[in-house]
């Protein structure tokens, strides 16, 4: 037997083993791999059988590829795991690694589960906007209970192996799982007793059911734009009157959703993150250069969240301020964080001090000539940075890599400085830096391919999603931001309230983002935004048109910062936001001043003038070269900026609105508001999109 899945013998037990890198998902050939694997077992006089797998984890689910097939089908591998519960010869799953989806599906049709102690086995089918295709909703019930299957469904996270002991979805843990279940159903042959099937057994606590499904109706009234909860709710509920009931309704639901735009969204997320990951054109040979301890320099906000993304993932991290009073600072808010996510049960005292351990503090440069990556997280001060460049170009052993922090700067300056630009580059983490997922990783004209390879792959390493862009103002993400910024202000301008222009990006109707654009002002802080455009404005590359952002630059003046100084674009009660009278007139003011005329704005005008500036620029961002590939945009924005994931990312809207639509609507503000800042002109590779009928997300560059 050749292909993905073989047959072997060890005495009369036979040993199914899939071996389809790198996940041993479920592709056609796995399937049909595991059909004739098993007709032989069942042509056989063998005892039983067990089923393995080789490489890193058992099946770890359906392969999502298939999924976007028109003729795609889970009726030929349900039926062929209802054989297998079937067969009146007990079979064993080996388990261990990443037990998901259609892994865990498959091993709850056998009868008996052994996993290794580090297994974790979950159903995330939520996280890609379906439902477990498999029976998954009706043997999980059967063998853990409602209310389990209800959580693990709905939270898609995986459990470890004990806790699935401790739920009934897995029999036994051994450090050799194949070798225990080769015993275990070798004893339950000689046992003679019939295979315990999952689809046989009474749900648990079906007394609860009418609470638990109950339950699962509100999290799907609560979330209307999720189809999927309504669709577990609806699964579990059948899975209560009968196996073959359930059967019927998890079929046509998960056939419904397969076909969503939020399931095809979470699919395109899913892939995107993956292939962000590749940067093409890298020799085939090359290696990642060792890194074994960082430096960092500059222990404020972003230094300290940097510092403890590392030393949570166990890199030893050497500090660098400017005097022991601003190292002290800086480490005791670092401390106090620790001290934070014990209390809240997130972190035990003994991890928190171990990760406090790898931290060692220094005053002078000289403390970083034995990193192997540093990074400089000082002011945003061009001069500053350039200073510290040097310093770093002359303290760094030969093979270190420099890394600027910065959100604006041109990184090729940065870099040339260190003296050593093939050494350098950009790393923009977000902020707070510990926490937020995305990390832009900036290449410069210079950066060697080795450099960017390592930076990449350590990105994994400290639990980042990082995506490569090219250097310009802003990089990808804060690139688009500025002009979902600078729409809203001028609506505000055009008598739109702050309150009115988030309520539509808060919308799930309309978006669905945590915080609308001035929440967010308000929050990062309206000085951090201001002194930004400022600077932008005054080197002669950014706008030069007076009302260019004047609102922010005129509340910075005013010396309204936001939320940390109790008034901004809203006004605060504590941390709550309430409408600030004072910024409506102040906007009369600018806009007497500016010759705006007032207008209104419909909901629709609000959505569409926010984001569809912003795929405009996401347009020229392709064609400069900046970011390698649509995905990548899509990707900075849901792990950066909370853009839900079930909508795709903006590129992935943009096709579902439609490019030509977008088109026209650029078309129509340009008519209507004037274009003379060439705020509507609309990207040649956009129009070209339109006028040809190809999406976006298809878009590749030509070389
Ligand atoms: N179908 C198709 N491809 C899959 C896959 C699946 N179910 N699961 C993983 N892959 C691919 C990834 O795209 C990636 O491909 P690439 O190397 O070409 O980019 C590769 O397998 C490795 O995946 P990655 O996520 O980078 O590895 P990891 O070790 O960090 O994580 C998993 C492994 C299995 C935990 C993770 O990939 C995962 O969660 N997969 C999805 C599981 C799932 O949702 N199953 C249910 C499907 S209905
Ligand atoms: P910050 O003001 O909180 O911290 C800067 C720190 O650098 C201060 O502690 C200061 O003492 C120290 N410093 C200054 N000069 C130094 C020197 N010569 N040697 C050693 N330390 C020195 O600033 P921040 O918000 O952490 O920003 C740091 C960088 O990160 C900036 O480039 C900023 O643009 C970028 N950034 C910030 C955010 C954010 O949201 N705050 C997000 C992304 C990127």
């Amino acid at each position: 037997m050749t292909g993905p899945v073989t047959l072997s013998y060890e005495g009369p037990i036979a040993i199914m083993t899939i071996d389809n890198p790198p996940v041993n998902a479920l592709s056609y050939a796995v399937i049909d791999g595991i059909k004739a694997a098993f007709d032989t077992f069942e042509a056989s006089e063998c005892e039983a059988l067990v089923i393995a797998c080789a490489g890193r984890t058992f099946v770890a689910g359906a392969d999502i590829n298939t999924f976007d097939d028109a003729d795609f089908s889970a009726a030929p591998f349900n039926a062929l795991i209802g054989r297998i519960e079937a067969s009146p010869r007990p079979v064993a799953a080996a388990l261990f690694g990443t037990v998901l989806g259609g892994g865990l599906e498959l091993a709850m049709a056998c009868h008996i589960r052994v996993a290794h102690p580090a297994t974790r086995l979950g159903l995330p089918e939520v996280h890609l906007g379906l439902i477990p295709g498999s029976l998954g909703t009706q043997r999980l019930p059967r063998l853990a209970g409602l209310a389990k299957a209800f959580e693990m469904i709905s939270t898609g996270t995986p459990i470890s192996a004990e806790h699935a002991v401790g739920a009934g979805i897995v029999d036994h843990i051994a450090d050799d799982p194949k070798g225990a279940a080769i015993h275990a159903v070798a004893d339950y042959a000689h046992s003679h007793q019939p295979p315990r099937r999952a689809s046989e057994l009474t749900i648990p606590d079906i007394d609860q059911a009418p609470e638990i499904i109950a339950q699962a109706k509100a999290a799907a009234e609560a979330k209307p734009f999720l189809p999927t909860l309504g669709a577990i709710a609806a699964a579990l509920e059948a899975a209560t009157r009968s196996f073959a009931e359930g059967e019927r309704v998890e079929a046509a639901e998960f056939e419904k959703l397969r076909a969503t735009t939020t399931s095809r969204a979470l699919r395109h997320i899913f892939f995107a993150e993956r292939e962000a990951q590749r940067v093409p054109g890298l020799p085939k040979d090359i290696q990642a250069r060792p890194i074994k301890s960082v430096g960092i320099v500059g222990v404020g906000t972003m230094g300290g969240g940097i510092a403890m993304t590392f030393a949570n993932a166990g890199i030893p991290v050497t500090l660098v301020e400017t005097s022991q009073e601003a190292l002290d600072r800086g480490i005791g808010i670092i401390e106090k964080n620790y001290a934070g996510t014990v209390s809240r049960g997130r972190l035990t005292e003994e991890a928190a001090k171990e990760r406090r351990a790898l931290m060692t503090g220094a005053t002078g440069m000289e403390a970083l000539a034995e990193a192997d990556l540093i990074i400089e997280a000082v002011f945003e001060d061009m001069s500053l940075k350039l200073d510290v460049a040097r310093k770093l170009g002359e303290v760094a052993k030969p093979g270190a890599i420099i890394a600027t922090n910065t959100s604006t700067l041109d990184v090729d300056k940065i870099a040339e400085a260190t003296g050593r630009p093939a050494d350098a580059l950009g790393t923009h983490f977000f902020s707070p830096a510990h926490i937020m997922k995305l990390l832009e990783v900036v290449r410069g004209a210079q950066t060697a391919p080795d450099v960017l390879y390592t930076v990449m792959k350590l990105s994994k390493t400290i639990g980042k999603t990082a995506v490569v862009s090219g250097v310009c103002y802003g990089f990808i993400g804060n690139r688009m931001t500025e002009m979902y910024l600078r729409e809203s202000e001028a609506m505000i301008l055009e008598g739109a309230t702050p309150q009115q222009i988030d309520k539509v990006v808060e919308s799930p109707r309309w978006l669905g983002l945590a915080m609308g654009p001035n929440r967010m002002g308000d929050m990062a802080g309206v000085d951090v935004m201001a002194r930004i455009v400022n600077e932008w404005v005054e080197s002669g590359e950014g706008p030069q048109a007076p009302s260019y952002r004047a609102l922010v630059r005129a509340l910075f003046h005013l010396g309204k910062f936001g939320q940390k100084t109790g008034e901004g674009l809203y006004l605060y009660e504590g941390r709550k936001p309430i409408p600030n009278p004072a910024t409506e007139a102040l906007a009369k003011e600018l806009a007497a001043m500016h010759n705006i005329a007032p207008r209104e704005h419909s909901e629709q005008e609000i959505f569409e003038r926010l984001i569809y500036p912003m795929v405009n620029e996401a347009a020229l961002i392709l064609m400069e070269g900046i970011a390698y590939r649509p995905g990548d945009i899509d990707v900075v924005w849901t792990s950066g900026y909370g853009w839900p994931t079930w909508r795709g990312g903006p590129l992935f809207m943009a096709d579902e609105i439609g490019v030509g639509e977008i088109v026209a609507r650029m078309d129509h503000y340009a008519a209507t508001l004037g274009n003379e800042h060439g705020y509507w002109t609309v990207a040649p590779l956009l129009r070209e999109l339109a006028a040809s009928g190809q999406r976006i997300s298809d878009w590749r560059p030509a070389s």
